[in-house]
């Protein structure tokens, strides 16, 4: 009932791309208090992509005391926090001194390109075409398996602790549990079931390391530490804060940020699924209890894993590298815009995209294409274009990869999907929605609460704690003041829009470097 569900809190650590966030949840999944801090994105060469990980954990430490401030200012009590969960970034890898907690070096983020030359050999081993199989990924620059055999080839330091046997590796939920629990002799190195399915070590069947796949990047178990393999809800697994003014409130949600959409969106039930516009875009769609090895380009992984007698559930998901990174690439790089949210503005000066056509591969192409060699191209440009047809085009760019994976998740799975549920950053734009749904022909539904990434980690860390026990208690969470964008144009003008950008996708590979 209502009232009651209002006297519990959740705290919600969003560690992002580009920013850290934190959110405190009332237990009708409503927010009461948040803080957002952006931190430093480096790009030291073309294609390359870090973070600091200590600017991270400092981050986040400032979100929660921001927010908590702000709560505490409601004369709310922070007793009635019950647990915190956490969130993160896929993928981007970090390495650090198992003695000391040190890192070893900046952070690699998951749209870093610079392994391009080692993936390339990678597929021309004996083995290479039978990981998927194992892991349910590609192999490609993006996951972390080549972060780290790039780190152990390139960084002395790295290879150093390597070979004396005190390396330490995570993505960055290990890294943030194994600061925020504060380094103590017994340190918690863990990672969730999502997001270790992420690494290229997992095995997705067994959900834990596999050795033929730690054999192929040749990763010796012994001289390296992987995190323990958990699932995403667990009351003891995560330990707890161990400073801040949350000290000694326990974490006991922990998933990547795709995974936390899809339960904050609620996808409980196979064949739902959800798309995240975000710096990247990454629509996962619920296969049930069994993986799908995708034929179509596809990634298979885990969507999550609440433990105890419920067994991992698995999603096909289609990732798009460049989302939201795009609309900061027209306002940082281009100076088109002040802020993120005009997009939509200068979108709208124009009628359409005037012939454009802007392939964002900025990290080469990611599903369902796998094209490493792309580099971000604009076609069709004339006298006649202007900011706006850009802009359009860089919107439409994601919308047109979002059609190339519901495609192959058709072809994948059989089953063609009756609407999509949308939410970040990007989705706030009305005008990429009603796009989206004109290039999809189905209707796209976007929830009036849209941090939805942040509900499916706080909803995670609630069920560990007992506040929620089954999905069904969540049914009323978000519901209300959701918007449908119905399709508005014809089938032949959306499909005549798509051949195009099929043609784009083709003219952009093979670039050299
Ligand atoms: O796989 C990368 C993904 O987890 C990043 O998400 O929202 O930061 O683009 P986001």
């Amino acid at each position: 009932d209502e009232p009651k569900l209002k006297q519990f809190y959740i705290g919600s650590i969003d560690q992002g791309t580009t920013s850290t966030r934190f959110i405190i949840f009332d237990g009708t999944g409503q927010p009461v208090a948040q803080h957002q801090i952006e931190f430093t994105q480096m790009y030291p060469q073309s294609g390359w992509h870090e973070h600091d990980p200590k600017e991270i954990v400092t981050s986040v430490e400032q979100c929660i005391e921001r927010a908590t401030q702000a709560f505490i200012d409601m004369g709310q009590d922070i007793s009635d926090i019950k647990a915190v969960g956490i969130t993160n970034q896929r993928e981007t890898t970090v390495v650090w001194d198992t003695n000391t907690g040190e890192p070893l070096y900046n952070a690699i983020a998951w749209p870093d390109t610079r392994t391009k030359g080692m993936v390339r050999e990678l597929k021309a081993k004996g083995g290479a075409d039978q990981l998927q199989d194992i892991c349910g990924l590609p192999l490609s620059t993006y996951p972390s398996s080549v972060k780290l055999v790039w780190l152990l080839k390139n960084v002395e330091a790295v290879r150093e602790a390597y070979d004396e046997g005190r390396l330490s590796f995570g993505t960055m939920d290990s890294w943030l549990l194994y600061n925020l629990n504060e380094k103590k002799e017994k340190s918690i190195h863990v990672t969730d079931a999502t997001n270790a399915s992420r690494t290229m070590f997992m095995n997705l069947y067994t959900v834990d390391y596999d050795d033929m796949l730690l054999e192929f990047f040749d990763i010796d178990r012994t001289k390296i530490s992987l995190p323990k393999i958990v699932p995403s809800s667990s009351p003891d697994a995560f330990g707890s804060l161990t400073h801040g003014p949350l000290k000694g409130i326990r974490i006991t949600g922990c998933l990547g940020d795709q995974s936390a959409a899809l339960v904050g969106q609620q996808g409980f039930s196979p064949g739902s699924a959800k798309n995240t516009y975000g710096t990247g875009c990454f629509l996962l769609y619920n296969v049930g209890e069994e993986p799908v090895i995708s034929k179509h380009g596809l990634l298979a992984t885990i969507a999550y894993d609440f433990g105890g007698k419920r067994k991992p559930v698995y999603a096909l998901e289609g990732s798009i590298a460049v989302a939201g990174s795009g609309v900061k690439f027209l306002m940082n790089n281009m100076g088109f815009i002040t802020h993120s949210h005009k997009i939509s503005e200068l979108a709208a000066s124009v009628e359409d995209n005037g012939g454009c056509v802007f392939v964002t591969a900025f990290s080469g192409l990611f599903a369902p294409y796998w094209i490493d060699d792309a580099k971000g191209t604009i076609f069709g440009i004339t006298q006649h274009t202007e900011r706006g047809h850009i802009a359009r085009a860089t919107l439409e760019a994601t919308c047109f990869q979002t059609k190339a994976i519901l495609d192959a998740m058709e072809r994948d799975s059989g089953h063609k999907l009756a609407e999509l549920a949308v939410d970040g950053g990007m989705s706030n734009s009305n005008l990429c929605m009603q796009t989206q749904a004109n290039i999809i022909g189905i209707p796209v539904d976007r929830p009036a609460m849209r941090e939805t990434t942040s509900l499916g980690a706080a909803i995670a860390a609630g069920f560990a704690v007992g506040i929620w026990k089954e999905f069904d208690e969540l049914k009323a969470i978000n519901q209300k003041d959701r918007m449908i964008f119905e399709p508005n144009i014809s089938k032949e003008e959306s499909a005549k829009m798509f051949k195009k950008w099929g043609r784009a996708v083709e003219m952009c590979r093979g670039w050299l470097d």
